[in-house]
């Protein structure tokens, strides 16, 4: 066989992982490894790089993506379907893992079912919103970092009696805030899917200073719409970026927005810190490691067996596979049992 294997969308830790697992497995099969370059845009345009043993050698603790990444969308560029189609068919390829999120593997799925593309999907990434899977790799490794974040901020907060606000990442869901939040030990999170308002987050610090504590910690998720209890509710979002071809808003600055505020209402002195990409960069921990070189080896499993239109997902602690548009067709929101835990350490 021969299986080609692109990287789309944002990166991730453990995308090599996945893609080294990749390699590996179908290496010792017989098959052979094409890398696409750069997502879907590789595909559209025809470039390609081979992949054997000795191209993922020494890959595994690195993070990004050796294939490069875009947010290139095919059914966004003219005859950008019929290009993938045909250049997949030039290079003789039987079978194509996508390794994604919504975006890159929603286009996967279309062209599995109008074009009966023979594609097997993985899933990434940093935000953990994929439903179908209880966990994407590179989620435990941002929060990872930001929970040291949120451990630094602690000891520079007390020194000062500042608030600290930390925004994190995670779009339109508060995975990382909560999870980060929790472990940080975070005095006030907030988060899109639970918006409590911004004189409720004031009210949990002034309570927790009244108690005797003189600084805190706000965790805020870059897509918590600032909500007050006017009614009034505000996305802190600029317009898509060109070269996002999938046509999100680019998120980020609901950190000082918050900031500010808190520091007008309480009189706190008020700090902020926009971890950014940061969460994306550099190695991969332990965690997502294994879990990216388990759904690396299920992905050229079910290339092998050809199950395609399928998805490696974790299920508790077994890697299964399901139906891939299972995996795009809703957000995986944060649950409100999550929030809960997170809100029993407010104020
Ligand atoms: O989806 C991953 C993610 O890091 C989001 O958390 C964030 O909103 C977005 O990508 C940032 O995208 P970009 O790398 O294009 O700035």
């Amino acid at each position: 066989m021969r299986i080609g294997i692109l990287t789309g969308g944002g990166d991730c830790p453990g995308l090599n992982a996945v893609i080294r697992a990749v390699v590996r497995r179908s290496s010792d099969r017989g098959h052979e490894v094409l890398g696409v370059r750069d997502g879907w845009k590789g595909l559209t345009d025809g470039v390609f790089m081979r992949l054997g043993r000795r191209e993922v050698s020494g890959i595994l603790p690195r993070g990004g993506t050796i294939l490069g990444t875009t947010r290139t969308n095919p059914y966004k560029v003219a005859g950008g379907v019929e290009a993938v189609i045909e250049n997949f068919g030039a290079q003789q390829l039987d079978a194509l893992v996508v390794v994604g999120g919504e975006d890159t593997l929603g286009v996967a799925a279309q062209l599995h079912s109008e074009h009966a593309l023979p594609v097997v999907g993985v899933p990434k990434t940093i935000d953990n919103d994929l439903s179908g899977t209880d966990y994407t790799f590179g989620f435990d490794t941002a929060v990872t970092i930001a929970t040291e974040a949120i451990d630094r901020l602690h000891t520079t907060a007390e020194s000062h009696n500042r608030v600290m606000v930390v925004e994190v990442m995670g779009r339109h869901t508060g995975w990382i805030a909560v999870m980060s939040g929790i472990a940080g030990g975070a005095d006030v999170i907030l988060i899109p899917e639970q918006p409590i308002t911004v004189e409720d987050a004031c009210r949990e610090l002034v309570k927790r200073h009244e108690g005797g504590k003189d600084f805190s910690i706000v965790v805020v998720s870059e897509g918590y719409e600032l909500t007050y209890e006017s009614g009034e509710h505000r996305l802190v979002a600029g317009v898509a970026r060109e070269s996002d071809q999938f046509g999100h808003v680019v998120l980020g600055g609901v950190g000082d927005a918050l900031g500010r505020d808190i520091e007008e209402r309480t009189g706190f002195e008020t700090r902020v810190t926009v971890l950014g990409h940061v969460q994306r960069g550099g190695s991969p921990t332990p965690r997502d490691r294994v879990l990216a070189t388990r759904f690396g080896l299920k992905a050229a499993d079910l290339a092998d067996e050809a199950s395609f239109g399928r998805m490696a997902a974790l299920h508790g602690d077994k890697v299964v596979d399901i139906p891939l548009e299972e995996a795009t067709r809703e957000l995986k929101t944060v649950p409100a049992e999550w929030y809960d835990v997170a809100r029993a350490f407010f104020g």
